[in-house]
């Protein structure tokens, strides 16, 4: 019988997602397998989510990865908040907010969905004026929209909420380990991130936290979290205190790769991390530059390791991804919904935000350019 898994090829990930893996991060994802409540594997629980606490800014003791794609970190922020009837605002200029939408549409929330321009940032007098009109249980937003490479304003949106009731809810899924993200000092109630982005680990786990407001806000509910997998009440038994509660078998060999990730991160200073997404993406707006290739984004909210870029008129962006992942083995990402044809998306992310990545892209698509 044929094994499919001799033939892998290497390809050099250089799309919005998943993006580059550590040797050393493979290495551990190989490491024995062993019981879920074997001590020896309750420390990298534990070494896990302390990891997480750095990554994320924060001291919320509900700081946990969740066994799932960065998805089901969007699922498990709404349904354990949301109830039907709930008021919600999303700030949407992006796919994934409009997913925000979904999400919370279908758990009966009242949703309100402040759109903008794709490619544009918040217009912030809108959110502000909006804020202004109504109360809401929660505030809902993209922090790096993967669909457009906007950073959107989280920081702004948190000065706005100061002082108010609502819970500020933030994806971070591209965002955490390629730009600071501050939970406790921008008072975001619930964040997650996902694990194949600037964290550099294959898809399969969503980090998530929960501030103390927020686990105030899930045992004070009328009804029971609709989900019984993603109830954070019973998943906390399962995350912390002496004795643990059997919940569900954690995926062990993915939380391997996963603790090894963050130790990488940490191990290389998360700082120095986040200065080597921005040197990348220097790199890589110079060099697009020279071949007439320009950043979808005006420069300050242009996200280091997600870049949007328009493609010359003649060019076939379509053909461009093909010559690419079919002669070159690389892979770089197609505009989505609106974007669909009009634009490219360059990942620079994790292990993979290096000059000389960009050096290899840029050596490609000049050959491929002058055919
Ligand atoms: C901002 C954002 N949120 C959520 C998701 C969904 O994550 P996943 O595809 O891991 O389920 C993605 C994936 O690209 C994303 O970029």
């Amino acid at each position: 019988m044929k094994n499919l898994l001799d033939r892998m090829p290497n390809v050099l990930l250089l799309g919005p997602g998943p993006n580059g893996v550590a040797p050393s991060t493979y290495q551990a994802l190989s490491r024995p397998t062993l019981g879920h409540m074997d001590p020896t594997f309750i420390s990298v629980m534990d070494g896990i989510k302390e990891g997480l606490l750095t990554l994320f800014n924060t001291k919320n003791h509900l700081t946990v990865p969740l066994s799932g794609t960065g998805s089901l970190g969007m699922e498990a922020a709404f349904v354990n908040v949301v109830e039907k009837g709930d008021k919600v605002l999303i700030l949407q200029n992006g796919v994934f907010g409009t997913r925000m939408v979904d999400v919370a549409s279908r758990l009966g929330a009242d949703v309100t969905e402040l759109a903008f321009e794709w490619g544009k940032p918040l217009d912030m007098d809108m959110v502000a004026g909006q804020l202004k009109k109504d109360g809401y249980k929660i505030v809902a937003m993209v922090y790096a929209e993967t669909s457009t490479g906007v950073k959107n304003q989280c920081e702004e949106v948190s000065k706005l909420l100061k002082g108010k009731d609502s819970l500020f809810l933030v994806d971070v899924v591209t965002a955490l380990g390629g730009i600071p993200v501050k939970v406790d000092e921008w008072g975001i109630d619930i964040c997650y991130g996902g694990s194949q982005k600037c964290l550099s680990c294959p898809p399969g786990v969503a980090p998530i936290t929960f501030s103390d407001r927020a686990f105030e806000a899930i045992a004070n509910r009328k009804s029971k979290v609709p989900n019984w997998y993603l109830d954070m009440t019973m998943l906390a038994k399962y995350w912390e205190g002496h004795t643990r509660v059997y919940h569900h078998t954690a995926p062990i060999n993915m939380l391997y790769g996963f603790y090894q990730a963050i130790y990488n991160i940490l191990e290389e200073g998360v700082e120095n991390v986040h200065n080597r997404h921005q040197a990348a993406l220097d790199a890589l707006t110079e060099a697009l530059g020279e071949m007439g290739f320009h950043m979808l984004v005006e420069k300050p909210y242009r996200l280091p390791m997600l870049s949007a870029v328009t493609v010359p008129e003649g060019v076939n962006e379509a053909a461009l991804r093909g010559a690419l992942l079919n002669d070159y083995a690389i892979e770089i990402g197609a505009g989505l919904g609106a974007l669909a044809g009009k634009i490219i998306r360059i990942g620079l992310m994790g292990y993979n935000a290096q000059i000389h990545n960009v050096q290899i892209l840029a050596k490609a698509m000049k050959e491929i350019l002058a055919k």
